[in-house]
């Protein structure tokens, strides 16, 4: 039996690199003995998009992309498909904690700074992974053409109408009518479930290429490649398998009893997973008294909303966007990892997530005149974080940096 698989395989590898790809990207990939619980969410991140996928597939099996059907498809599938309901909830629940996820692998990134060089381009493809998965999560949610759903993507749609000269056009354009109609909902059905994954698909693959050609960052910061042994091994690094294979089971079987609970206990997680008016028929005649995004658009909501002028609204909440995009450049600092950085670095980093959090609850909520101003000053907080960056990493002390990775 081994001897055949074995002579299988060399029949393979005679004509496609399987063996060399194993080795490159597996079993002979030296990571960094030092990687941490942050070095959990890349992994996760996998497992959510593959889940996602399948769970599509199935969903689109018995989803009716029509705006007279669509509602009633997604009851039929939850009441009446054997085991719709899980199918619907995997997803549901897999949209939310993709985003949860790719938060805590962002932050990783900037914590320890691995989107410095020669990390740039990494970075730079996680950040076009990020602005698709925002696509692909805003075309979704208008799928089961709730009340939320119809209102949130006339909302937001309706923005770039704010745009000087071609604003009206492209508005119209991307909707395909004047409101959001069965026009809309048939292009965001086929974009959001063949167009945008595949598009997500390529730039994951190209995001560990990237990553596996110059070699992971870990928590010190430190380039293994410069500690070599005499066979040319990193000293300081492990086979990623199965090493790294068997500590990432570990993050999976927690992740999974985390989205059981979810999943099987509270679907809707109160409304921030799935929100209540969602369960209401879209209705183009009654607009909702209060409309908002799902928790994960929030802070950028927060940010448009917290700025007078509808145009530089939007112009602002782009810009905290691109902000991420020009992290490597507006870092400074001779070192890589916030364990190295001086206190500025800290005390910026931990305003910056307060400033995130506080807006993420700001954009959920009913706009009031205190609750604006409490939008402005986090706001501000948040693009200071980015914009006094070159400055204070230059001039703050740094700690000394280890020759070897710190390891307990
Ligand atoms: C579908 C979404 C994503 C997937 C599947 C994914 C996957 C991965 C995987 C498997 C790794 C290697 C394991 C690890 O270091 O945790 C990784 C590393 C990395 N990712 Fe992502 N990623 C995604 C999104 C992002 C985003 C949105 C960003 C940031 C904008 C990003 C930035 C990085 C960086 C900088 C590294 C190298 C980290 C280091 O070596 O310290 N990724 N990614």
């Amino acid at each position: 039996m081994k001897n055949t698989l074995n002579s299988v395989l060399v029949w393979v590898d005679d004509r496609f690199p399987l063996t060399q790809l194993w080795n490159d990207h597996l079993a002979k990939y030296y990571a960094p003995k030092n990687f941490n619980f942050w070095y959990y969410f890349g992994s996760l991140a996998l497992l959510v998009l593959i889940n996602q996928i399948v769970t599509g597939i199935w969903l689109t099996m018995n989803y009716k992309p029509n705006a007279e059907l669509a509602f009633a498809s997604v009851e039929y599938i939850m009441r009446d498909v054997n085991w719709g309901w899980l199918l619907r909830y995997m997803h549901s629940t897999g949209a939310s904690l993709f985003f949860v996820v790719v938060y805590l692998h962002m932050f990783r990134g900037v914590l320890y700074g691995s989107y410095k060089k020669p990390r740039e381009l990494i970075w730079l493809l996680g950040m076009g992974i990020y602005i698709v998965l925002m696509a692909e999560a805003f075309m979704g949610y208008l799928l089961p053409w709730g009340q939320m759903s119809y209102w949130g993507a006339q909302v937001i749609i309706s923005l770039f109408g704010a745009i000087p000269v071609i604003g009206e056009e492209l508005a119209l354009w991307i909707r395909g009518d004047y409101v959001v109609s069965d026009a809309t909902l048939n292009r965001f059905f086929a974009l959001h479930v063949i167009a945008l994954p595949l598009v997500l698909l390529g730039l994951v693959m190209a995001h560990i290429i990237a990553l596996h050609e110059v070699g992971s960052n870990n928590p010190d910061g430190i380039n293994i490649k410069k500690n070599k042994d005499e066979n040319g091994i990193p000293k300081d690094g492990i086979p990623f398998h199965p090493y790294y294979t068997v500590k990432d089971l570990i993050g999976v079987g927690v992740f999974l009893i985390i989205a059981s609970l979810i999943i099987f206990f509270a679907p809707e997680m109160g409304g921030y997973f799935l929100e209540h008016a969602n369960f209401v028929p879209a209705d183009p005649l009654k607009t909702p008294e209060h409309i908002a995004p799902l928790w994960y658009f929030t802070p950028f909501y927060a940010i448009l909303r917290a700025v007078p002028d509808k145009f530089l609204g939007v112009v602002a909440m782009g810009l905290a966007i691109v902000m991420f995009v020009l992290l490597p450049w507006l870092d400074r600092s001779p070192v890589r990892s916030m364990r190295y950085k001086g206190i500025i670095s800290k005390v910026a980093l931990g305003l910056f997530v307060v400033a995130f959090l506080v807006l993420c609850w700001l954009g959920m909520q009913a706009p009031t005149p205190a609750k604006t101003i409490l939008a402005r000053v986090f706001s501000i907080i948040y693009f200071a974080y980015f914009l006094l960056m070159p400055f204070y990493t230059r001039m703050e002390r740094t700690k000394p940096v280890p020759e070897r990775v710190t390891w307990q």
